[in-house]
């Protein structure tokens, strides 16, 4: 029996995921069994802790996780390492996801919405690949000390390994062979000797077993220009956690709105997946009904697809938000005026 988990969360998380668990409901597939708990600011509130134990251990025994949003104002009081993101962090680290799977795709009906010119992004069809449980967001040492002379200093480590940036291009590869097949990898090899191994590793991997691959590198500070310059340029982009984190958003706002990327965390195969919408809690919306659940239901479908062996499910939620933004369905996001309710019926009624 395939497993699924969703974790709400907080802020916009439990309305968007209130959405795709109505989808979950109408594709009614036999034999999935959908489970669901308290995560993050949420898990603090009823728990004292983001995460908890059994909440870990049911997200490793089921096949995907389906997450909805973490965080907010009303936590930053609570200690650092016991704040909403670093549960998700923990999350991560133990399914041990290293490939996070990003796709910026412009919809058609979308190319309007962009911040960017309509030439520049019509068509646009990016997949990220961010590594996800590596680099500085878990390097050690990190802190915040003090000083003999009274100042404070904080420090964080960027660290990679050879078999960690391996196995993380390896998926890129892999996927692009299914696209394109053009790889760009983004590092800072200029200033970082990670981001010189990063290169040299990939380099090789690629000339070992991905002769068929057309592999650029490239520097982020150029990647970051280039995607607002002329992304159509790019097909697979592999990087690391925290140049991942920042480029993503940014070729997010190029489709149109934060709040169309879906992503998909996976492991080594058989394991399970993670997935979520890129975007945040949004505090400032939370409660209204107003967020837009695009992310999360196309979330969904990468879970149908890639964990839940449900490919056709994933095929048909993703033709019917599709179709839902031809027929002109639009939140607010997306200069229109319904309602996250209101957007999952139109995706709904053409499921
Ligand atoms: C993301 C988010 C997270 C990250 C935060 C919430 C920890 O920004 O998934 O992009 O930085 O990875
Ligand atoms: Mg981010």
């Amino acid at each position: 029996m395939p497993r699924l988990l969703l974790l709400p969360g907080d802020g916009i998380g439990p309305e968007v995921t209130a959405e795709s668990r109505r989808i979950l409901d109408a594709l009614a597939l036999p034999g999935l069994e959908i489970a669901e708990a308290a995560f993050g600011g949420a898990s603090i509130d009823a728990h004292g802790v983001p995460l908890t134990d059994s909440v870990l251990e049911e997200a490793l025994a089921s096949d995907a996780v389906l997450m909805g949003a973490v965080g907010g104002p009303k936590w930053a009081d609570v200690a650092y390492d016991r704040r909403p993101e670093a549960g998700l962090l923990k999350l991560r680290a133990r399914m041990d996801v290293y490939a996070n799977l990003r796709p910026a795709r412009c919809f058609a009906a979308l190319a309007d919405a962009s911040s960017l010119k309509r030439e520049l992004v019509e068509g646009l069809d990016i997949l990220f690949v961010r590594e996800l449980v590596g680099g500085v967001y878990f390097g050690e040492p990190r802190g915040i000390e003090t000083l003999p002379d009274g100042q404070r200093r904080g420090f964080n480590t960027q660290s990679y390994t050879t078999s960690e940036i391996r196995r993380v291009a390896r998926v890129a590869f892999e996927l692009a062979r299914g696209r394109t097949g053009k790889v760009c990898s983004v590092e800072k090899a200029n200033v970082m000797e990670s981001g010189v191994l990063w290169r040299e590793e990939v380099q090789k991997l690629r000339d070992e077993a991905y002769p068929d691959i057309a592999l650029s590198h490239m520097y982020a500070d150029n990647c970051a220009m280039q995607l607002v310059k002329a992304p159509l340029q790019f097909d697979v982009i592999l990087t690391d956690n925290l140049f991942g984190d920042l480029l993503s958003d940014l070729a997010a706002m190029s489709t149109g709105s934060l709040g169309m990327l879906p992503s998909a965390a996976l492991g080594d195969a058989g394991r399970p997946g993670l997935y979520e919408p890129i975007h945040g809690s949004a505090p400032d919306i939370a409660g209204q009904g107003a967020a837009n659940p695009c992310a999360s239901i196309l979330s969904l479908a990468m879970a149908l697809r890639h964990s839940l062996g449900a490919a056709d499910a994933a095929d048909r939620v993703e033709r019917a938000v599709e179709a839902a933004l031809d027929a002109g369905a639009r939140t607010r996001d997306l200069g229109g005026t319904l309602g996250t309710a209101a957007m999952g019926d139109a995706i709904l009624a053409l499921l």
